[in-house]
């Protein structure tokens, strides 16, 4: 009696399986001839028109009716996500965001959404698909415009700094410039005050006996009454002379001045006398003075006689 029992049930489940089999390609033949492909929205599994799995899922098998859902499972949290309506057997494996190319994390990866990345800070991309991020630029020369995730640094430019460094180079080279003639033309022309004695014996020995009685003026003008009885005294005048002109002259210094060098010039004679009274003042180290007696002489005679200057050089 068993063995009827379980050949009756053979039979009937596989009556049950051969008329859902011939409802099946009853179907699929319907769909063939009147509509090879599923209705929009629908996708083929199989032999059946199925509708799509939701956002999140993956389709595990395919539905058993016409019009009928498939069996979905969801994606593996953090893992994958589906962030559309899909029939796909798989759901999509989230993005991963490198650290190495400057990426990190925007939004975490759901079963429904991918990853978004972003660029780290101090990184930016400025394509317009993002695979990576470049670092920002640092400047050396102070910023323009600061980094953002879209676009570089923008540094002020070392020509910009060079412009500022001509405006102090320029003028300090026209100053040396300027300093090195001077000095040059000084050396030429005059003896340097502070320079050693060499130089300032030598001088003398060039100048011309030119007659000082036109220059008393200047020179007592240049000098104080001290320098020239100082000088009068060094040179010969004796101090009952100079004592004399001081009494005829007591409240003018100025005139002191000028008849003490009237007498010491008369008494010495024009010969060497100019030469006597450089070589004087620079043995007083009134090197100052000397120079400035000089140029006033000498601006006189290159003034008056283009020859007698031809001569002192
Ligand atoms: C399903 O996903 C596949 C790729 O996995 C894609 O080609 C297809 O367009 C998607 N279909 C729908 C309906 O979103
Ligand atoms: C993403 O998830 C991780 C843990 O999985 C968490 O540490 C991190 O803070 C999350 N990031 C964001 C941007 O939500």
């Amino acid at each position: 009696m068993l063995w009827i029992w379980a050949v009756l049930s053979l039979v009937l489940a596989g009556s049950q399986e051969a008329d859902s089999i011939s409802e099946g390609s009853k179907l699929r033949r319907n769909v063939r001839e009147t509509e090879p492909n599923c209705p929009e929205g629908l996708y083929r599994g199989g032999q059946f028109c199925c509708q799509p799995c939701q956002p999140g899922e993956r389709k595990y098998l395919d539905c058993t009716t016409n019009g009928d859902k498939p069996r979905c499972f969801p994606c593996k949290e953090g893992k994958e996500y589906m962030d559309k309506e899909n029939y796909s057997d798989k759901c999509r494996r989230c993005a991963f965001c490198d650290g190495e190319h400057g990426l990190e994390v925007e939004t975490n990866c759901t079963q429904t959404q991918n990853t978004k990345c972003k660029c780290k800070s101090n990184f930016y991309c400025n394509a317009p698909v993002c695979e990576h991020c470049d670092p920002c630029v640092s400047c050396e020369h102070g910023i323009l415009e600061r980094c953002t995730s879209t676009s570089n640094t923008k540094c002020k430019q070392e020509r910009s700094r060079n412009h500022l460094l001509w405006l102090f180079i320029i003028p300090g080279l026209a100053i040396l410039l300027v300093a090195f003639v001077y000095i040059k033309h000084r050396r030429e022309h005059h003896v340097d005050p502070e320079s050693g004695t060499a130089n300032s014996e030598d001088m003398p020995m060039n100048l011309p006996d030119v007659d000082l009685r036109q220059y008393i003026l200047n020179i007592a003008e240049e000098m104080s009454l001290d320098q020239v009885k100082t000088f009068v005294r060094k040179n010969g005048m004796s101090e009952v002379m100079i004592d004399e002109i001081k009494n005829d002259n007591l409240q003018h210094t100025a005139e002191q001045k000028i008849q003490l060098l009237q007498w010491w010039y008369q008494a010495h004679g024009r010969k060497d006398a100019y030469r006597t009274l450089i070589k004087g003042l620079r043995r007083m180290k009134r090197y100052a003075l000397a120079d400035r007696i000089q140029a006033i002489i000498q601006a006189d005679i290159e003034n008056t006689n283009a020859d007698t200057r031809n001569e002192n050089e």
